[in-house]
């Protein structure tokens, strides 16, 4: 069993669980609750009537029976899909969740929240807008809430319209300028591709007091090292891999 300098270990539940049911449905965060985690992550995006959903792809193909662009796409037309079969037929029930729906359930579950914001640029205003007018609507504690985005312009706008939710900056690869952006949005945490991480950016970014996270981590041996550099946390598929002794992080 792996253990942090600390003695626990922290996990964040990706897509749900999404080595254990379908990625981003309703299913999957039972899953990661019923596993014991106590905090998921999960993808909205913005569809054609201006709805949001809780979806990763930007076309529908691999994770339902349907097809195109979500962002072509309507409540009704999504309502209709089966976004479970592919994974297995024992989930053939599950729908795309709504983004107004997924809250409620979460919190039904007393779980903590990622929700990382999708990121085509055009869409980026009419998103976060209708992302907080629904997150106002049932999110009842903003402290068990972090919001995420690879948009840095997304980002902002949350700053701007609704401050009192955290902010978390997603990076694949982390860039010179992280501090100056992190600064822009005042954030934080900062979320990265565990690949990309060394520990002489891991330790600039926890002395200047920033949360760090990482993702995908299906293999506790993968982040050995990143613990030690100060990792707070980790995105994981998989938490059987971590658990039993897995603890939750307090974000
Ligand atoms: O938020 C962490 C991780 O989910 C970011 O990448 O592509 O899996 O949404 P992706
Ligand atoms: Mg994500």
């Amino acid at each position: 069993m792996l253990l942090t300098p600390q003695g626990e270990i922290r996990l964040i539940g990706h897509r749900g669980a999404a080595a254990l049911a379908p990625e981003n449905t309703l299913a999957s965060f039972r899953k990661a609750a019923e596993l014991g985690l106590r905090w998921v992550e999960m993808d909205v995006s913005l569809l054609a009537d201006g709805a949001c959903v809780i979806f990763h792809d930007e076309v529908l193909d691999r994770c339902t029976n349907g097809h195109g662009q979500i962002r072509q796409a309507t409540s009704a037309e999504l309502a209709t899909l089966d976004a479970g079969s592919w994974f297995s037929p024992q989930f053939a029930d599950e729908r795309i969740p709504t983004l107004s729906a997924a809250l409620i359930e979460i919190q039904r579950l007393g779980l903590g929240l990622n929700l990382e914001i999708k990121h085509d640029a055009d869409d980026v205003l009419p998103l976060v807008v209708s992302v907080l007018e629904t997150v106002r609507q049932q999110w009842r504690d903003p402290h068990s809430l972090l919001l995420s985005s690879f948009n840095h312009q997304a980002l902002r706008l949350c700053q701007q319209l609704a401050p009192e939710y955290r902010r978390g900056q997603l990076y694949e690869t982390i860039p010179a300028d992280w501090m100056a952006q992190l600064q822009q949005i005042d954030a934080y945490s900062l979320h990265c591709d565990w690949q990309s991480l060394t520990f002489e950016v891991a330790h600039a970014i926890k002395q200047a007091g920033y949360r760090l996270l990482c993702y995908t981590v299906n293999d506790p041996l993968c982040v050995a090292r990143h613990w030690s550099w100060g990792m707070d946390a980790v995105f994981t598929d998989d938490p059987r891999v971590f658990l039993p002794r897995g603890q939750a992080p307090d974000l």
